[in-house]
């Protein structure tokens, strides 16, 4: 994969008072992250991402205030690249980024979105017409005329293998209604199906420490294929930060207590579906293979970054803090041998089995 260097200094922001740059002539500080490119559509986007589902509904509250917050946060940090779909928040999360986009011309940030969610899950609504009309709202939403990049949001699995769905999103690209398109997906064989399509500029999948059949199955044939991978819940919905314990409390209106076992949608988009309980305690684990200077989930960061194939990896961060510690893991030292040893073994003891057959 193709390591862009540092971001040119026009789409380095000028931050007052940042603390992990060298200052510049006039005392302002700049914080470019490294960009990799996607090499079927050309784009390029910051090692690490921010996913924007949490600033738009399933995670608790996060106010209007706090969610510009975060943006501003990582857009500070380095981060060109912000994940979305016309369903968090059934739309307040993209409006939300071309609220902050609006007030910040000189940012140069690529936007991808998903659809295909706000509808019944069933082939026959992967259609042109339905298309045109989930993209003019998304448009609308963003305040382009043209997406950056749409992913298909993990639709029913024959959607992979049906042509009219491929030939559909070339006209909304040939419209100029999108610069590209990907596919965010569940398991590795949708992965495998989408990456086969000529076209398909991205795939966005689960990888993380505790989810990590991808390596072998995907990213490969990716690479070969030159589809940029997307790494989507790479904290695992925050286990990985080692935070929780088998007493945490998450808000009712937190996927985190109401799809802990699939209930609203695939199990394993919470937790990386690993049960609570398991996951707590090996999430104690690996915290304690961070380290000095990592956070755990720095750690969790830096190794999916590491991966060859992925494009950018998107953590959601509910907080400005949260932001900037994540983007600040793309600087962090390359880890040992010892401690990628010891996460593989942390792997194959507790969490494969539980994982693997499924996604
Ligand atoms: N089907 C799909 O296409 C799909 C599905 C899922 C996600 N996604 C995308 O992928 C993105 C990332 O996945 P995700 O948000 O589900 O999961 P994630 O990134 O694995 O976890 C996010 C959570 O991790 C915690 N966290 C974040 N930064 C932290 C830090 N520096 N220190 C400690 N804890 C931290 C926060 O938990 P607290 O809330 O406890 O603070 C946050 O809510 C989403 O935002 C979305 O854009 C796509």
């Amino acid at each position: 994969m193709p390591n862009r260097p540092s971001a040119s200094a026009a789409q380095a922001r000028l931050v007052p008072g940042a603390t992990d740059a060298a200052p510049g002539q006039d005392g302002w500080q700049t914080d470019a992250m490294d960009e990799r490119t996607f090499d079927r559509s050309g784009q390029h986007a910051s090692v690490i991402g921010l996913g924007t589902w949490q600033l738009g509904a399933d995670w608790g509250d996060v106010d209007d205030k706090q969610a510009l917050a975060v943006l501003e946060a990582a857009a500070e940090s380095g981060v060109t690249f912000f994940d979305t779909a016309d369903v968090y928040g059934d739309g307040r999360s993209e409006q939300t980024i071309a609220s902050f986009l609006s007030g910040r011309p000189d940012l140069h940030v690529l936007v991808a979105t998903k659809m295909g969610r706000r509808v019944d899950q069933i082939p026959e609504n992967y259609v042109l017409d339905n298309f045109r009309a989930w993209n003019d709202r998304s448009r609308r939403n963003l305040g382009v005329d043209r997406v950056d990049l749409v992913q298909l949001h993990c639709p029913p699995t024959p959607v992979y293998s049906t042509d009219e769905v491929f030939d559909a999103l070339d006209t909304l690209v040939a419209e100029e209604r999108i610069a590209a398109y990907g596919v965010s997906v569940e398991t590795c064989a949708e992965a495998l199906t989408a990456i086969a399509r000529p076209n398909v500029a991205s795939v966005q999948i689960i990888l993380n420490p505790f989810r990590m059949k991808p390596l072998r199955e995907v990213l490969p044939a990716a690479r070969a294929a030159g589809v940029g991978v997307i790494a989507r819940v790479p904290l695992a919905s925050g286990l990985l930060s080692g935070r929780y314990t088998k007493d945490t409390v998450f808000p009712e209106n937190d996927h985190r207590t109401f799809n802990r076992h699939g209930e609203s949608f695939d199990q394993g988009e919470t937790f990386s579906g690993v049960d609570y309980t398991t996951g707590v305690e090996a999430a104690a684990e690996f915290a304690a293979l961070a380290p000095e200077g990592y956070t755990p989930a720095q750690l969790a960061l830096r190794w999916i970054v590491r991966q060859p194939g992925v494009t950018t990896v998107i953590p959601g961060a509910r907080s400005p803090e949260q932001a900037r510690a994540n983007a600040h893991a793309a600087r962090l030292p390359e880890l040992s041998e010892q401690t990628l040893a010891a996460i593989d073994d942390l792997y194959e003891r507790r969490i494969k089995e539980q994982v693997e057959g499924r996604w």
